[in-house]
């Protein structure tokens, strides 16, 4: 099947009170808009078209890719007279698949039966029953025969045709010669003066090309936005069914209410998480991994076994199985964890690996470092990564133990089983197996007192 997608972006989403262009606001950590090219480049179309049109130069540049093409709408008169402007690029043969930029959630499926539905031949219109179908354009049916005559907007509608449920969802599959000719064709007489794509319904009843209304699967996958209400509405909602498909592979959500993935998790068995925790970017948690309440993990991969304390931040990091990290620990891009290493509260580390069984437990900053085997790293400690131009590299031996408060000042390297001084600075290598302190020596002065205060 020849297929081709155009999406509707122009319009200006006013209520959304907001500088950025409406379909670039984000839902799951994407703009409404690549919610719907993700889905479109899954049907292997011919070629996808959106229209730009408010804020066309930011979302050009925002989404622009291989094989999308932009057609500009100025000024934007309707939906019609959007797909007027696309005439000149589509092909004649196969299906047009019209979707819509602000809603983000069509399923691939729907949109792909939609396509099927039309076949290059039928005007396939995606519609569904709601409660309450104010601001929707109804479905008008002959009666007896429930044929499909046209759909009327709900401005133009009359009481009788407002009390019609059925609405159409505003994405539709035309075949392509027959679409180019009608939309060239539309009028603006209506209550808006805006050039309706929804008129070709009732062209296509008169020209006999036959008009079939394919139900959505779901509300959601329909519901537009408009206002930062609706986001948020379709953001729980699409968070729900996200935690609702990760509790029925078995994670053990604390509250799926207060959960937010914005990219891909991917979990093993008897994994919890607890509340709060905002998962980005691509995150694996490994068989029996834990994760405690407030954590934001972004491009991660925790091992098996893993507990991750609360108000923890990682970010492109690895964490070993059995490991140990937080409260309050930040691991940056570049942290790699080996087993059963502890990272405790305040504590950073940044483009460094630590091998099994390596803990640094207390307010300290590991960059730039490779740290050994079961190397304690203690409270206050730092690597002195960053000379004001250039980064150096820590190299910390197996079973190396760190006092308290030093500096390590990279390039440095600390030989094997070293000991190093609370305290020290420490500027040159560090032999294996010896203590090195790098401090001023301790004195006390005999007879001292203290000064006191003078009187008058
Ligand atoms: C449209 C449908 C209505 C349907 C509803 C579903 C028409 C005339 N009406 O109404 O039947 O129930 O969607 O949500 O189509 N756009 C442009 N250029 C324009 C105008 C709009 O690109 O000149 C884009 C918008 O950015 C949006 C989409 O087209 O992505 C729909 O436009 P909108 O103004 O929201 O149409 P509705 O009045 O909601
Ligand atoms: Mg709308």
């Amino acid at each position: 099947m020849s297929l081709q997608i155009v999406i509707m972006a122009a319009g200006k989403g006013t209520r959304m009170k907001s500088q950025l262009p409406k379909v670039l606001h984000r839902l799951a950590g994407r703009s409404l808009v690549q919610h719907v090219l993700h889905t479109a480049g899954r049907l292997a179309a011919r070629h996808t078209i959106v229209v730009t049109g408010h804020g066309a130069d930011t979302v050009e540049s925002a989404i622009a890719g291989p094989g999308l093409a932009f057609v500009r709408q100025m000024p934007q008169l309707g939906t019609g007279h959007a797909v007027q402007q696309v005439v000149p690029q589509l092909g004649d043969e196969g299906t047009v698949l019209i979707l819509n930029g602000d809603v983000p959630l069509v399923a691939e499926a729907t949109a792909r039966a939609l396509a099927e539905a039309c076949a290059g031949e039928r005007l396939a219109l995606l519609t569904i029953e709601l409660p309450d179908p104010t601001g929707y354009g109804r479905i008008v049916r002959e009666p007896g025969t429930r044929r499909v005559l046209g759909i009327v907007e709900h401005k133009d509608a009359t009481p009788e045709q407002r009390a019609i449920r059925e609405v159409y969802t505003g994405m539709m599959a035309a075949p392509a010669a027959w679409l180019k000719r009608s939309v060239m064709a539309l009028k603006n007489d209506n209550a808006q003066r805006e050039y309706y794509l929804t008129d070709i319904v009732a062209m296509a009843v008169a020209d006999g090309v036959p008009v079939v209304a394919s139900p959505a699967a779901s509300e959601t996958e329909v519901l537009g936005v408009n206002s930062p209400a609706q986001l948020a509405d379709l953001e729980r909602r699409y968070q729900r069914a996200q935690a609702e498909a990760l509790m029925e592979a078995g994670v053990r959500l604390a509250d799926p209410a207060r959960f937010d993935v914005r990219g891909t998790l991917s979990c093993g068995t008897d994994v919890e998480i607890d509340i709060g925790c905002v998962f980005e970017g691509t995150v694996h948690l490994a068989d029996g991994a834990r994760v405690g309440p407030h954590c934001v993990l972004r491009d991660a991969r925790i091992g098996a076994g893993a507990v991750i304390h609360p108000f923890t931040h990682i970010e492109g990091a690895t964490v070993g199985a059995g490991a140990l990290v937080g409260p309050y620990a930040r691991l940056r891009p570049g942290a790699e964890l080996g087993e059963e290493v502890h990272i405790g509260n305040f504590v950073e580390v940044k483009n460094s690996t630590l091998a099994k069984g390596a803990k640094a437990n207390h307010l300290a900053y590991l960059g730039d470092a490779t740290v050994g085997e079961r190397v304690n790293y203690g409270a206050g400690s730092i690597t002195a990564n960053y000379d004001g131009a250039n980064k150096h590299r820590t190299t910390i031996g197996n079973d190396v133990h760190v006092g308290s408060n030093c500096v390590l000042v990279a390039p440095v390297t600390l030989g094997d089983g070293a000991t190093i001084g609370g305290g020290s600075t420490i500027s040159k290598d560090a032999p294996a197996g010896q203590l090195t302190v790098a401090r001023a020596r301790q004195v006390t002065l005999a007879g001292w007192t203290r000064p006191q205060k003078q009187k008058k």
